[in-house]
């Protein structure tokens, strides 16, 4: 009765999606058995870089016929599938079945010549179509349904969450609503492949691949697209062909050192995307970071992309963590409400600074279902152990193997709902001793702190760095005290649950107005009841008397 109720006082749109949720997708309850055989990361990484390869991008009037523009596509071959969205205009991604169908339709393509304006002539595979005779164009021409390449707004999220069935329903209804689309994922692989071909006249043979949350399971509409610019191809080619006594080489430019060689690389391709890349504005080079990039925006796709190379271990990393997306339905589920709890308490940011990651938060999940009894998530050492000669994969001196097919990790055994999991990750690191301890994925067990960074997390495969080495102190606090706040309000709600128009569960942690809401219990001076006053009581006491130096629970 209370579920019929739910799904009556809900929007006819939300409910119509949950139940087809309900349909499609297996319960994120216990992950492991509803687990089906996933493709590696190389073979999705293949799949998508030929897919892109066939696509094309258009700039399309903005009222077009969709029969007429397929019809006129399709002389140069047949499409495989299309969507239209909007970014500041209509633009249309067209995958044709074969590659030479784009070839056909650069062949028919001209340069505009614009009266005062010059054009720097450039045959990519981003083209505007024009309609010859506009004025003459019947009114059939009506408008296209868009596919929305944007996270859904706080309203939508507030009525999907109360309109779920218990918390788990709405960490996975969370997801669903996030999670990179199949068109948004498409798009992403086609921004890259446009920008290869850029590269590509400087460097044939290169490939420009995604990483980070584009491709790790993990990205939410809206994320940034990160890019490795690989140049490994242009090196295997001849190596392949060297044979007898003889060995060829190309004769090349020696600089001091392989970051200058990064640098000088990232600098031309900076220039070349600036000057002669259509789309690619607001071109930054930010040349002697860490890790040298250029960052800019892909205006059509309204991607803020960061262009790096010689990246090889953050593309291993990204593998790594679409392993352990894949392997329990449940670790999607907590990371994206974690790190959408984080953005909703400005934990995180997008501006770089003092700031927690996306990357550490997903870090601080993984550890913490490894250290669930049992284990949700195997360690990285055992993966390593399960790896096999041809899984062997050292970069720049460190041993990255560790096993690719996912069907030799044995599913873990542990069924945790994923509101307790929810609960016991804010209580976990709401009492973990960061002062002393290391989060440590690859033995997944705390370490004592190599170095005196308030958080420590150590990257996975350099296993000298810290992935959060630019959090602060403050920071730090901000996140262990929200933790804290966030499992109390949670444990309250368990037993005070209240009427379906009231934000519940989940949602009093995520909505705006929720983190007000926190800061109202923080304030508040006469709790309504005894009872919440002591345990609030408590919980203040234990975080000024021992900041960080609790452990475990
Ligand atoms: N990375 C790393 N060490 C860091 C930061 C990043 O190895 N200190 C790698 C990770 O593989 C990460 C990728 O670079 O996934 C991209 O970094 P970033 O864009 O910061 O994180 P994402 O995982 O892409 O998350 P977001 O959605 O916030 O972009
Ligand atoms: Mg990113």
């Amino acid at each position: 009765q209370r579920a019929l109720r739910r799904l009556l006082s809900c929007p006819g749109t939300v409910a119509a999606d949950l139940r087809r949720e309900e349909q499609f997708s297996g319960s994120a309850e216990t992950g492991s058995e509803d687990r089906i055989p996933k493709k590696r990361f190389s073979e999705v990484q293949e799949e998508r870089r030929e897919q892109a390869q066939r696509t094309v991008l258009i700039h399309c009037p903005n009222k077009i016929s969709e029969k007429k523009f397929l019809q006129y596509l399709s002389q140069h071959g047949p499409v495989n599938s299309h969507f239209f969205y909007e970014s500041f205009g209509l633009y249309a991604v067209v995958e044709f079945c074969q590659k030479e169908s784009v070839a056909s339709l650069q062949s028919v393509t001209r340069t505009p010549s614009r009266g005062a304006e010059a054009a720097i002539p450039f045959r990519s595979r981003y083209f505007s179509l024009k309609l010859r005779n506009p004025s003459s164009q019947p009114s059939e021409q009506s408008s296209v349904q868009c596919s929305n390449q944007s996270s859904p707004s706080s309203k939508k999220l507030f009525e999907l969450l109360c309109c779920a069935e218990s918390v788990d329903d709405q960490l996975t209804a969370l997801l669903k609503t996030f999670q990179l689309t199949e068109e948004n994922t498409k798009l992403r692989y086609l921004t890259c492949s446009l920008i290869e071909d850029i590269a590509a006249a400087y460097f044939p043979g290169c490939a420009v691949r995604p990483f980070g949350s584009s491709v790790n399971s993990f990205g939410k509409l809206g994320c940034d697209l990160d890019m490795f610019l690989d140049l490994d191809e242009i090196g295997n080619f001849s190596a392949q062909k060297a044979s007898g006594n003889f060995l060829m080489e190309f004769q090349v430019k020696n600089v001091p050192s392989e970051r200058i060689v990064t640098q000088k690389i990232l600098s031309v391709i900076g220039e070349c995307l600036d000057h002669f890349g259509p789309g690619c504005v607001g071109v930054q080079k930010i040349l002697n970071a860490r890790c040298p990039l250029v960052r800019f925006s892909h205006q059509a796709s309204g991607f803020q992309c960061d262009l790096t190379t010689n990246n090889r271990i953050a593309l291993k990393s990204s593998e790594l963590l679409y392993l352990y997306g894949a392997l329990d339905s449940r670790v999607r589920a907590l990371v994206f409400s974690i790190r959408c709890w984080a953005r909703v308490h400005s934990l995180t940011s997008s501006i770089p600074g003092a700031w927690i990651t996306n990357f550490s938060l997903t870090m601080m999940v993984i550890f913490f279902l490894q250290r669930r009894s049992p284990p949700i998530l195997p360690t990285l050492d055992s993966l390593k152990s399960l790896a096999d000669a041809e899984d062997k994969c050292i970069i720049e001196g460190h041993n990255c193997t560790f096993v690719r097919d996912l069907n030799k990790i044995k599913p873990s055994g542990n069924t945790e709902s994923l509101e307790l999991l929810l609960k016991e990750f804010f209580e976990y690191f709401g009492n973990f001793a960061f002062n002393k301890n290391s989060i440590n994925i690859r033995q997944g067990r705390e370490q004592n702190k190599p170095e005196s960074s308030p958080l420590h997390i150590q990257n996975p495969f350099e296993t000298s760095l810290n992935i959060s080495k630019n959090v602060s102190q403050s920071q730090l606090q901000k996140f262990v005290e929200l933790a804290r706040e966030s499992a109390w309000i949670l444990h309250q709600e368990v037993k005070e649950r209240q009427s379906s128009n009231q934000p519940w569960g989940l949602a009093t942690l995520l909505l705006p107005s929720v983190a007000n809401n926190i800061s109202f219990v923080k304030k508040r001076k006469k709790p309504a009841s005894e009872r919440i006053k002591n345990l609030l009581e408590s919980i203040k006491s234990s975080s000024t008397e021992h900041p960080t130096d609790t452990n475990g629970k």
